[in-house]
Protein backbone atom coordinates (compact mmCIF):
# COMPACT_ATOMS: atom_id res chain seq x y z
CA UNK A 1 0.00 0.00 0.00
CA UNK A 2 1.27 2.90 -0.99
CA UNK A 3 0.55 6.41 1.17
CA UNK A 4 1.24 9.91 -0.49
CA UNK A 5 0.80 13.64 -0.70
CA UNK A 6 1.29 14.72 -3.93
CA UNK A 7 1.18 18.21 -5.70
CA UNK A 8 -0.79 21.23 -4.23
CA UNK A 9 -4.21 22.58 -5.94
CA UNK A 10 -4.76 25.69 -4.67
CA UNK A 11 -4.18 26.32 -0.90
CA UNK A 12 -4.14 22.61 -0.51
CA UNK A 13 -2.49 19.34 -0.96
CA UNK A 14 -3.71 16.21 -2.06
CA UNK A 15 -3.50 12.45 0.15
CA UNK A 16 -4.08 9.40 -1.56
CA UNK A 17 -3.55 5.63 -0.35
CA UNK A 18 -2.87 3.71 -3.80
CA UNK A 19 -3.31 0.23 -3.31
CA UNK A 20 -2.88 -1.81 -6.92
CA UNK A 21 -4.58 1.82 -8.14
CA UNK A 22 -5.65 4.77 -5.72
CA UNK A 23 -8.82 3.73 -3.04
CA UNK A 24 -9.27 7.15 -1.41
CA UNK A 25 -8.22 10.31 -1.62
CA UNK A 26 -8.34 13.73 0.57
CA UNK A 27 -7.58 17.69 0.10
CA UNK A 28 -5.07 18.61 2.85
CA UNK A 29 -5.92 22.58 4.07
CA UNK A 30 -3.69 24.62 6.26
CA UNK A 31 -6.48 26.54 8.55
CA UNK A 32 -4.26 28.54 10.29
CA UNK A 33 -3.34 28.51 14.55
CA UNK A 34 -1.52 25.56 13.74
CA UNK A 35 -4.91 23.79 12.35
CA UNK A 36 -4.70 20.93 9.34
CA UNK A 37 -7.81 20.40 7.86
CA UNK A 38 -9.17 17.32 5.79
CA UNK A 39 -11.71 18.31 2.83
CA UNK A 40 -13.67 15.81 0.25
CA UNK A 41 -12.40 12.37 1.79
CA UNK A 42 -13.68 9.65 -0.33
CA UNK A 43 -13.19 5.92 -0.66
CA UNK A 44 -14.29 4.49 -4.19
CA UNK A 45 -17.63 3.02 -3.21
CA UNK A 46 -16.43 -0.84 -4.18
CA UNK A 47 -13.47 -0.66 -1.34
CA UNK A 48 -15.29 1.31 1.16
CA UNK A 49 -15.52 -0.25 4.94
CA UNK A 50 -11.80 -1.95 4.37
CA UNK A 51 -9.86 0.67 6.34
CA UNK A 52 -8.65 2.99 3.73
CA UNK A 53 -10.15 6.07 5.14
CA UNK A 54 -8.73 5.51 8.50
CA UNK A 55 -5.27 4.84 6.79
CA UNK A 56 -4.56 8.12 5.09
CA UNK A 57 -6.00 9.86 8.43
CA UNK A 58 -3.30 8.35 9.98
CA UNK A 59 -1.03 8.87 7.70
CA UNK A 60 -1.82 12.24 8.10
CA UNK A 61 -1.79 12.50 11.49
CA UNK A 62 1.71 11.01 11.47
CA UNK A 63 2.82 13.36 8.40
CA UNK A 64 1.60 16.18 10.09
CA UNK A 65 2.13 15.87 13.29
CA UNK A 66 5.42 18.52 14.03
CA UNK A 67 4.20 20.99 12.06
CA UNK A 68 0.56 21.30 13.17
CA UNK A 69 -1.56 20.71 16.42
CA UNK A 70 -5.15 20.05 15.18
CA UNK A 71 -6.39 17.89 12.61
CA UNK A 72 -9.95 19.20 12.01
CA UNK A 73 -12.71 17.81 9.48
CA UNK A 74 -16.04 19.83 8.62
CA UNK A 75 -19.19 17.79 7.67
CA UNK A 76 -23.27 17.45 7.55
CA UNK A 77 -24.64 16.50 10.80
CA UNK A 78 -25.15 12.80 8.92
CA UNK A 79 -24.80 9.08 10.29
CA UNK A 80 -22.94 8.26 7.13
CA UNK A 81 -19.94 10.78 8.02
CA UNK A 82 -19.68 11.30 11.95
CA UNK A 83 -19.39 7.91 13.20
CA UNK A 84 -16.89 7.29 11.16
CA UNK A 85 -14.75 10.39 12.13
CA UNK A 86 -15.37 9.31 15.87
CA UNK A 87 -14.43 5.91 15.04
CA UNK A 88 -11.25 7.98 13.38
CA UNK A 89 -10.44 9.64 16.76
CA UNK A 90 -12.40 12.97 15.94
CA UNK A 91 -14.43 14.84 18.65
CA UNK A 92 -17.53 17.21 17.90
CA UNK A 93 -16.08 20.91 18.37
CA UNK A 94 -18.33 23.31 17.06
CA UNK A 95 -20.78 23.96 14.50
CA UNK A 96 -21.77 26.64 11.47
CA UNK A 97 -25.30 27.13 12.14
CA UNK A 98 -27.79 26.59 8.95
CA UNK A 99 -24.54 26.01 6.70
CA UNK A 100 -25.94 23.98 4.09
CA UNK A 101 -29.41 25.78 4.17
CA UNK A 102 -27.42 29.07 3.84
CA UNK A 103 -25.22 28.13 1.32
CA UNK A 104 -27.52 25.61 -1.00
CA UNK A 105 -30.27 26.79 -2.71
CA UNK A 106 -31.74 23.34 -2.46
CA UNK A 107 -32.69 21.15 0.41
CA UNK A 108 -29.44 18.40 0.81
CA UNK A 109 -30.11 15.07 2.41
CA UNK A 110 -28.14 12.29 3.54
CA UNK A 111 -29.61 8.81 4.77
CA UNK A 112 -33.24 10.80 4.18
CA UNK A 113 -31.68 13.25 7.18
CA UNK A 114 -31.33 17.12 5.83
CA UNK A 115 -28.67 18.47 6.42
CA UNK A 116 -28.48 21.73 8.05
CA UNK A 117 -25.56 22.56 10.37
CA UNK A 118 -21.64 21.88 9.48
CA UNK A 119 -19.72 20.19 12.67
CA UNK A 120 -16.37 20.39 12.58
CA UNK A 121 -14.31 17.73 14.61
CA UNK A 122 -11.28 18.10 15.67
CA UNK A 123 -8.15 15.27 17.31
CA UNK A 124 -5.00 16.09 18.18
CA UNK A 125 -1.96 15.39 16.42
C1 LIG B 1 -16.79 8.19 4.75
C2 LIG B 1 -15.81 7.36 3.92
C3 LIG B 1 -14.70 8.26 3.38
C4 LIG B 1 -15.22 6.25 4.81
O1 LIG B 1 -14.22 5.57 4.05
P1 LIG B 1 -13.88 4.04 4.28
O2 LIG B 1 -12.61 3.74 3.54
O3 LIG B 1 -15.05 3.20 3.98
O4 LIG B 1 -13.63 4.02 5.86
P2 LIG B 1 -12.83 2.92 6.70
O5 LIG B 1 -13.04 1.56 6.10
O6 LIG B 1 -11.41 3.37 6.87
O7 LIG B 1 -13.59 3.01 8.10
C5 LIG B 1 -12.94 3.36 9.31
C6 LIG B 1 -13.88 3.01 10.46
O8 LIG B 1 -15.08 3.79 10.35
C7 LIG B 1 -16.21 2.92 10.32
N1 LIG B 1 -17.25 3.52 9.49
C8 LIG B 1 -17.16 3.94 8.21
N2 LIG B 1 -18.35 4.46 7.81
C9 LIG B 1 -19.18 4.35 8.89
C10 LIG B 1 -20.54 4.69 9.13
N3 LIG B 1 -21.31 5.29 8.21
N4 LIG B 1 -21.08 4.42 10.34
C11 LIG B 1 -20.35 3.83 11.32
N5 LIG B 1 -19.04 3.48 11.15
C12 LIG B 1 -18.50 3.75 9.95
C13 LIG B 1 -15.68 1.61 9.76
O9 LIG B 1 -16.51 0.52 10.12
C14 LIG B 1 -14.32 1.54 10.41
O10 LIG B 1 -14.44 1.13 11.75
P3 LIG B 1 -13.55 -0.07 12.34
O11 LIG B 1 -12.11 0.28 11.97
O12 LIG B 1 -13.82 -0.05 13.79
O13 LIG B 1 -14.00 -1.30 11.63
C15 LIG B 1 -16.55 6.63 2.75
O14 LIG B 1 -17.71 6.02 3.25
C16 LIG B 1 -16.91 7.54 1.59
O15 LIG B 1 -16.12 7.73 0.65
N6 LIG B 1 -18.14 8.12 1.61
C17 LIG B 1 -18.60 8.99 0.53
C18 LIG B 1 -17.92 10.33 0.57
C19 LIG B 1 -18.14 11.05 1.89
O16 LIG B 1 -19.24 11.10 2.44
N7 LIG B 1 -17.05 11.64 2.41
C20 LIG B 1 -17.07 12.42 3.65
C21 LIG B 1 -17.11 13.87 3.32
S1 LIG B 1 -17.34 14.82 4.84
Amino acid sequence: MNRRIRGKINSGEVGAIDDNGVKCECVITDEGNDILEIKSIATVPEYQGKGYARALIEFIVNNYREQYAILQVGTGDSPLTIPFYEKCGFVRSHIISNFFTDNYDHPIYESGIQLVDMVYLQRPL
